[in-house]
């Protein structure tokens, strides 16, 4: 074998504990949690064997031991990374991705691609605070050529192997780990500080928190989910964040909205299929299932229609998925245009017409992601 024994064991022992309830990202943060002495790199080294095995696994013989499979995907990765050209397109649609993603969407060669490398780490940072932030931590780049919007970005991509969980800055509330993709879905929402907005579907509150920062920490917040135990944990990233605008209550999507409360703007960062995150998490590749992908485009449907009506005249709505297939993309936002005359599609990244833009993750080394935005008349 070529690569470090200890590290194959360690992520054999993860592939081990995968199953259908506890999924590849779970069982590593598991498997990691119980190694507090592994210095950042050692830990580094198995998620990178871990995902390898998971991005390489059609390429694998499973009838040998975990350990040569992590070794010869390890290997297969080094080798996409040195020599890109010896994988075909052909073979790369064929084999990295399941068969029934074909139909449900036409996949760019350059997102394959992609996807067959490890992704960056994208940091935002408090607002303004950029710059410094990158000072105190080493290792970071700013994103270069991203579109200039209402209110600056202030993303940061980390290449050091420090676990950013354990710095002080993160303790402070300095920074959240958040896609690329997603700090562009809280700046379609550019929220102010004189405004009310609803985050429909807040989950464990990555766009609340942006959300929130871009109101300067003013304005009502309101952040519902149908997850108790999500919500618990972003009233305890708020309290970190020192963001006290935030309003939390439980939402399944039912027509009973949690507040009579009318919105300058609601977000419905609805769940998905999350084909978008991918590269992030190629165990997903596996698991996804394509009836999962018509029964959340009903159910994206549904929360859409029922947040709408929680928005004021003039209002904005924003639609957002991590998924790239055209049922819960283009399927959803013009079926909802179709039958919301009164809500009017607008553009959400500057260049591109009113409507639907789905960002393909090769465009910014992100995840893939589609939003639409509508202003009600
Ligand atoms: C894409 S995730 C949200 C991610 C979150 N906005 C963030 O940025 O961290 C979708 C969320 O929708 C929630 N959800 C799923 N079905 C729902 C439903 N019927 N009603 C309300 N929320 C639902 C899930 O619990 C999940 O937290």
């Amino acid at each position: 074998m070529v690569f470090d024994p200890a590290t194959l064991n360690r992520a054999a022992r993860v592939l081990r504990a995968v199953s259908p309830e506890l999924p590849a990202d779970a069982a590593l943060r598991r498997e990691l949690a119980a190694q507090r002495a592994l210095s950042g790199a050692a830990k580094q080294a198995v998620v990178r064997a871990v995902f390898a095995y998971f991005r390489w696994r059609s390429w694998l013989d499973a009838r040998e031991s975990e350990q040569r499979q992590l070794d010869a995907a390890l290997t297969l990765q080094r080798r996409f990374e040195t020599r890109p050209e010896s994988f075909k397109p052909e073979t790369l649609a064929a084999r990295a991705v399941p068969v029934w993603l074909h139909e449900e969407m036409d996949v760019p060669a350059a997102t394959l691609r992609l996807w067959q490398q490890e992704p960056p780490l994208w940091l935002r940072a408090r607002p303004g605070t950029a710059a410094a932030l990158a000072r105190e931590l080493g290792h970071c780049r700013a994103p270069a050529d991203l579109p200039t919007l209402a209110q600056p970005w202030s993303a940061l991509c980390y290449e050091g192997v420090t676990d950013l969980y354990r710095t002080e800055a993160f303790q402070r509330g300095a920074f959240e780990i958040q896609d690329l993709a997603s700090q562009w879905v809280g700046h379609v929402c550019a929220a102010r500080a004189s405004e009310t907005w609803w985050d429909a579907c807040a989950g464990e509150g990555g766009k609340t928190l942006h959300l929130a920062d871009l109101m300067e920490n003013k304005g009502l917040l309101w952040a519902s989910d149908r997850s108790l135990r999500r919500l618990e944990t972003l009233r305890q990233r708020c309290a970190r964040a020192g963001r006290f605008n935030v309003r939390t209550a439980r939402w399944e999507g039912g027509e009973r909205l949690p507040t009579r409360t009318r919105f300058d703007g609601v977000l419905v960062d609805a769940p998905c299929s999350g084909v978008g995150t991918w590269q992030r998490n190629p165990h997903a590749r596996w698991t996804t299932q394509p009836e999962d992908v018509a029964e959340l485009a009903q159910v994206q449907a549904r929360l859409l229609r029922h947040a709408a009506t929680a928005v004021k005249p003039g209002g904005r709505l924003v639609y957002a998925v991590c998924t790239l297939t055209r049922r819960e993309t283009v399927g959803v936002a013009d079926d909802f245009t179709a039958t919301h005359p009164d809500f009017v599609p607008e553009v959400v990244l500057p260049g591109k017409p009113a409507g639907l833009v789905t960002l393909w993750p090769h465009e910014w080394r992100s995840n893939g992601m589609a939003v639409a935005a509508w202003r009600r008349r």
